[in-house]
C-alpha cells in the first residue's frame, strides 16, 4: 500500500450510533477538558462511528437535518477522518457520509505525521489514534447569503467542535481543537478538493 495515493471507491458503513448515552450533557459539559496527551490505544470502529455522527450525523432523516445547526440548512462542512490506530481499519484518510452514515476512503496510508508537520509539530497530532478534521466548502453558504455566509461557516465549525468534544466526554475519550495549522499544506496532506478548506483539527483518543 503506498502512502499518500489517492483512492476513491471503498465504502464503509459505520456501526449505528448510540443515540441514549450513559453521561448527562450537564456532565459533558462539566468535565470536558481540552486533551492533548493520549494513550496508544486503538480506537474501536464503535467510537468512530460515534464521533462522527455526532460531528455531522443526520438526526431528522425526512428534511436530512442534523446533530448541529447550520444556516439555512446548507451545510457546508465536511467531515474527514485521519486513522492511524483504529481496530479494523486501515490507516489512511476517510471522508464521513452523513446520509449513509458511512466513511469512504480517499488515501491510504498513515498520514499522522503529514499531518503533524503541518499543525506547527502540535504533538497532540502525530500521538492520537485518530483524528477528525472538519473541513468546509464556503460556497454552499455564501451563494445563499453571500458574504455573510463567510461568517456562518465560521460559526457552524464551532457548533461541531463542540459536539465532538462533548461527545468525546460521553464516551470517556478526549479531544482538542486546534485551530494553529497551514490551511493549504493540511488540504494537500489529506488531498482535499480545492474548494474545501480544513477549519479545526480534532484529535481525539483515550487519555494517557
Ligand atoms: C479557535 C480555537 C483554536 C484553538 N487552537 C488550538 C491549537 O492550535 N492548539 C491547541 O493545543 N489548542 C487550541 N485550542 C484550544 C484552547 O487552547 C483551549 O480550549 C483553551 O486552552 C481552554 O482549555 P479547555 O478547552 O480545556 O477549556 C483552540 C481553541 C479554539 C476555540
Amino acid at each position: 500500500m503506498s502512502v499518500g495515493k489517492i483512492h476513491s471507491n471503498e465504502i464503509i458503513t459505520l456501526p449505528e450510533p448510540v443515540r441514549d448515552g450513559s453521561m448527562s450533557v450537564e456532565k459533558t459539559l462539566e468535565t470536558r477538558r481540552s486533551l492533548r496527551n493520549f494513550s496508544q490505544e486503538n480506537l474501536t470502529m464503535e467510537q468512530v462511528g460515534q464521533m462522527l455522527w455526532a460531528a455531522q450525523g443526520i438526526t431528522d432523516t425526512r428534511r436530512k437535518f442534523r446533530t448541529a445547526p447550520s444556516a439555512g440548512a446548507t451545510f457546508p462542512l465536511d467531515i474527514y477522518l485521519v486513522s492511524g490506530n483504529v481496530e479494523d481499519l486501515e490507516p489512511g484518510v476517510y471522508r464521513y457520509n452523513p446520509e449513509s452514515h458511512s466513511i469512504s476512503k480517499t488515501m491510504d496510508g498513515d498520514r499522522r505525521d503529514n499531518l503533524y508537520s503541518s499543525a506547527l509539530r502540535q504533538g497532540a497530532v502525530r500521538q492520537a489514534p485518530a483524528s477528525i478534521i472538519i473541513a468546509a466548502e464556503f460556497q454552499r453558504t455564501t451563494s445563499a447569503y453571500g458574504e455573510r455566509g463567510r461568517q456562518y461557516v465560521y460559526m457552524e465549525v464551532g457548533h461541531a467542535g463542540q459536539n465532538i468534544h462533548l461527545q468525546a466526554e460521553a464516551l470517556r475519550l478526549g479531544t482538542v481543537v486546534i485551530g494553529a495549522f497551514d490551511e493549504k499544506n493540511v488540504g494537500r496532506v489529506l488531498g482535499l478538493p480545492k474548494e474545501t478548506i480544513a477549519l479545526y483539527i480534532m484529535p481525539f483518543g483515550k487519555p494517557r
